[in-house]
């Protein structure tokens, strides 16, 4: 992460923002970023906020909140930052980036399918939930010689469909796992049946990613919310309790305790404490007659102890998904594509 302290620093980052992070994503945000970072009035009223808050993905989310149309120019943007001021602080400081991407449970899948089941889900980091359903969504995985793996719940395909193009030979299961209990925590659980939570949820989404708008209405919709366990908590204080229900309310299940793009949020000695907190509760799985596995799917860089253990590249998947410590591979921060090594 590049630091926002300072002018200078923030100027900086909406230019990586600009030309690195949205390039090739998002035509709206790479405008909007650039013009942030030459607009003087705009970039005094980020300096009032909290260093986190400042960060272009909650800017931007906030400012579609209270009306700047996206896709749209950056002079939309400009006119409710400066018009609304007050209100859209509000919003940034009371809000922050929880985007939940189901697509993410195209990379965890052939994971989650080779473990014997059925599986207690266990995610830290969860934000709404919806990567906590991996048996309700359709799959259809695609390789370079035009091959097609469809992989659809029991029940039939499902209205939130998951595309993947994977290279190297991911072990694709047949058929979805049997969950028998799901579990998650967050700093700020969001609610999926209350509309205002869904609503931010969508502004989090970037403009031009309709794909990812639908797929994320169909899930909301689809996913029956009174099924999970999800409570506030901070994963390196709070999980104990959460493993312990597990085990009491499925004690014949696999417990997997996973994570997607949730450790850039802690600090580097917080990513270290995490690593043996979670090897140390899941050794006490173990040792009680428990199975127990750990998924991390994180950017590469957010833990480059696990990172170094790949023994290929991703290219454009550029999360590294590992189990128990070691990769496997790699796969695009929303799931798009999955490079298993
Ligand atoms: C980008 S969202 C990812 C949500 C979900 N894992 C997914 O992939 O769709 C990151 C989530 O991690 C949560 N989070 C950040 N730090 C946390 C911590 N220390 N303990 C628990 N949750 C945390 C945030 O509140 C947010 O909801």
């Amino acid at each position: 992460m590049h630091a926002m302290d300072t002018l200078e620093d923030l100027v900086g980052f909406y230019r990586h923002f600009s030309g690195v992070e949205a390039k090739g994503e998002s035509p709206t945000f790479v405008e909007w970023a650039a013009g942030v970072a030459g607009d003087e009035e705009v970039l005094a009223l980020l300096q009032e906020l909290p260093t986190a808050k400042r960060q272009p993905n909650l800017v931007f989310a906030a400012a579609r909140w209270h009306g700047a149309p996206a896709p749209g120019p950056y002079a939309g943007l400009r006119e409710v930052l400066l018009g609304q001021w007050e209100s859209v602080r509000t919003t940034i400081l009371t809000r922050a980036t929880q985007t939940n991407e189901p697509g993410r449970c195209a990379s965890l899948l052939p994971l989650l399918a080779g473990m014997p089941g059925p599986l207690a889900l266990l995610e830290v980091g969860a934000s709404g939930g919806l990567c906590l359903h991996p048996d309700r969504y359709s799959y259809r995985y695609t390789d370079g010689a035009g091959g097609v793996r469809a992989i659809d719940p029991r029940t039939g395909p499902a209205p939130t469909l998951l595309e993947c193009r994977v290279s190297g030979t991911p072990p694709l299961p047949r058929e979805l796992p049997q969950i028998a209990w799901r579990g998650g925590l967050d700093l700020h659980p969001l609610d999926l049946s209350s509309a205002e939570d869904a609503a931010w949820l969508r502004m989090l989404v970037w403009p031009e990613h309709e794909d990812r708008r639908r797929r994320l209405e169909a899930a909301c919709a689809e996913v029956p919310h009174e099924s999970v366990t999800l409570l506030e908590g901070d994963l390196l204080t709070d999980l104990g309790p959460l493993v312990a229900q597990a085990r009491r309310e499925a004690p014949d299940a696999t417990l997997v305790v996973f994570h997607t793009a949730v450790l850039a949020y802690l600090d580097e000695p917080g990513r270290q404490l995490w690593v043996r907190e979670v090897g140390e509760l899941l050794e006490g799985v173990r040792d009680g007659g428990g199975r127990a596995h750990w998924i991390s799917n994180e950017g590469g860089g957010v833990l480059p102890s696990l990172a170094a253990t790949a023994t290929c590249r991703g290219g454009e998947a550029d999360f590294c998904l590992a189990l128990d410590g070691e990769a496997v591979g790699w796969a695009h921060g929303h799931g798009r594509s999955l490079t298993w090594c």
